[in-house]
């Protein structure tokens, strides 16, 4: 008798957004169109009038709001790992997850947690990398999705796509040409890690060919 083979289960990812959620609604693109093998688990909002919800509504995809405010870190970073764990989420995504993480989630994921920045790392960490950018005058900036650890915005690099900086960019301008690689990176290193491809060796991610 043929022994029958088991479909192999897919990645379960949980998504932390606070915003409109431009990069969730890539993830959920490339999952709908057959691109990404991966679950969407759930959404985690710190903000209840993040766009992100409304996009997790849409799709039938778990969502779950969380209050930052008036608890320490760590307490608000509990709440968070409950949802997730009880999702049985493998990978976290920060796409435009505006706080700061400690030690203590962070260490609860290891190389588990990757991020979206709208800056070529190391070069303008931070909050503000596109005005960043623009004001110091580089003539190439773009965006970088990489493993999250306990520096802010430090963790081993997974993919960089770069653009030009133009003559006439204004921050607007200039952040809208990094969101559309943004929204092309950061499902690419979803897929990466989906597939087992990253290897993490100090600083550096490897990534292994099929
Ligand atoms: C993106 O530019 C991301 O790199 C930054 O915050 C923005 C979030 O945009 N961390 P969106 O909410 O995914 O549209």
């Amino acid at each position: 008798m043929m022994e029958q083979k088991t479909p192999s289960k897919k990645l379960r990812i949980g998504v932390l957004a606070s915003g409109r959620g431009s990069n969730f609604q890539a993830i959920i693109d490339r999952v709908e169109s057959g691109d990404l093998p991966v679950e969407i688990a759930v959404l985690v909002c710190n903000n209840p009038d993040a766009g992100a919800i409304e996009r997790a509504r849409r799709h039938g995809i778990p969502w779950k709001y969380i209050d930052h405010r008036g608890k320490p870190r760590e307490e608000f970073e509990k709440e968070i790992i409950e949802v997730l764990d009880s999702h049985g989420v493998e990978l976290v995504v920060l796409a435009g997850f505006m706080r700061i993480l400690t030690p203590l989630f962070v260490n609860h994921y290891p190389n588990r947690i990757i991020n979206i920045h709208p800056a070529l790392l190391p070069s303008f960490p931070g909050t503000h990398a596109q005005k960043d950018a623009l004001e110091y005058g580089v003539k190439v900036s773009g965006c970088t999705v990489h493993f999250v650890n306990t520096d802010v915005d430090g963790g081993p690099i997974i993919i960089q796509r770069c653009v030009p900086v133009l003559e006439d960019d204004t921050v607007e301008t200039l952040a809208a040409r990094i969101l559309k690689e943004e929204h092309r990176a950061l499902p690419e290193a979803i897929k990466l890690f989906a597939e087992g491809r990253l290897r993490v060796e100090g600083r550096r991610v490897k990534i292994l060919s099929r």
